[in-house]
This record gives C-alpha cells, structure tokens and sequence, in this order.
C-alpha cells in the first residue's frame, strides 16, 4: 500500500519503548507523545511544495528553497490528539488548528461525535489528523468523514500505535487518505485496547483513569 507508512526509525523506537512502559509518568508521557509526533510529522511533510528563493548570505547569493505556499491544519481527536498539537506546531508553526471530539461507547467501541470546530478555509489545506491511537478505526474514520463533510479534501493521519484491523477500516472507508503510523501492534483485545499497546492514552495523557 503506498498511502500507509509505518515509521521505521531508531528514534521512535526508543522513545515508544519508553512510551509503553507502565510506570512512566504523565510529564515523560507528554514529553514523548509530542516528540514522537514531530519525528512523524517529518515523514508526513516529505511533500510539501517548495518555492525557489534568492538568500543573501554574509558572501553572496545562495540558491535556496522554502514553503510559502503550504497551508497546514492541525486536527487533534479530542482528547489524546491533543498530546501531538504542540510537537507539530513546533514543526509547523503557521499551521492553524480544528478539532473534533469523539469517546468511544465502551460497550459498543462504536464512536460518539461530541464536538467539531474547524477553520472555514479548510478545502484549501492540507489536513492532518493527530490521535495517538488507532485501535478499531472507528473513531479516525468518522472523524475522516467528517472533515471531508466540511470540504477537506487532501488529509493526512497521524497516528503513534496502531492495530492493522484498525488501519485496514480507515483506508478501506478512506482510500485517498495517507496514514503514518508510529508502530504497527499485534492485535485488539475483548475491550478494544490495542496490545502490547500502552493502556488508554488520554488517561495518561492527563491524568484521568
Ligand atoms: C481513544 C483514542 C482514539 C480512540 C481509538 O479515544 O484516543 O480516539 O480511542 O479507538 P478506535 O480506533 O477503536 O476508535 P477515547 O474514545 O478513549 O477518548 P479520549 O481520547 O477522550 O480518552
Ligand atoms: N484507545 C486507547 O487510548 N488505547 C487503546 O489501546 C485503544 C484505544
């Protein structure tokens, strides 16, 4: 499939390990949910457009590139997207900002819409959805729908733990979306908790059990 990357890279393999651990603490959480999200957010950028421009340097004029005509969103899945916001911003300081809010219904896994607040140029940018789980699908592939509802039209996903059933239900209801996972795991358990996984992200983003 050329429209999912699964990050392959030393980095991201240390910082999840650390990540997944049990008794890592919500301050290293945090910190590691937005450094994994930026090493991400390198691949996810690999196509931006650049423009030519001429840079005066102390010695003369150098040929150079840059992104001007790029208009990035940033669409965290409230609440564990969050995590991921300020790792992008770090990288794309311009980008503008939606979100949607989706919980899952613990017995039917099945998600429940409670918000979405997006920027009304958002057909004219290209989107990228931040949650750190990818677990059933359900949850990304509403949210998919929903963006494209209100005209997104280039959308990204980026996601940190992953389950391919989960994967497969977001590009099968999404096949012009790209996603870019941090880790693919092995399977779901009875509960829909991804395993080995790293328990309920936005409980430990924030504190909550
Ligand atoms: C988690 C996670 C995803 C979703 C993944 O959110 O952040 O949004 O579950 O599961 P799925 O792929 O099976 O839909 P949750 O509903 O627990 O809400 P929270 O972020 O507020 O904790
Ligand atoms: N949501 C989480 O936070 N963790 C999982 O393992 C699955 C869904």
């Amino acid at each position: 499939m050329n429209n999912f990357t699964v990050m392959n890279h030393p980095l991201i393999s240390h910082k999840l390990s650390i990540l997944r651990h049990k008794d890592t603490g919500g301050k290293e959480f945090r910190e590691l949910v937005s450094e994994i999200a930026m090493l991400i957010c390198y691949e996810a950028t690999r196509d931006m457009k650049t423009t030519p421009v001429d840079i005066p340097t102390p010695l003369m004029t150098a040929k150079c590139e840059m992104i001007t005509t790029e208009k990035p969103v940033l669409v965290p899945i409230l609440r564990a997207g969050l995590g991921m916001v300020d790792g992008m911003l770090t990288i794309l300081p311009s980008a503008k900002i939606g979100h949607i809010g989706m919980c899952r219904n613990h017995e039917t896994l099945e998600p429940e819409q409670y918000y979405c607040n997006l920027p009304a140029d958002i057909s004219e940018r290209t989107v990228f959805v931040l949650d750190p789980m990818l677990a059933t699908g359900g949850s990304l592939a509403a949210a998919i729908s929903i963006l494209k509802e209100k005209g997104a039209k280039k959308i990204k996903v980026l996601s940190i733990v992953g389950a391919q059933v989960g994967v497969d239900k977001v590009l099968g209801a999404h096949p012009d979306v790209h996603v870019y996972l941090g880790v693919l795991d092995d399977c779901l358990n009875e509960k829909g908790y991804i395993l080995p996984g790293l328990g309920d992200a936005g409980d430990r983003l924030f504190g909550t059990e």
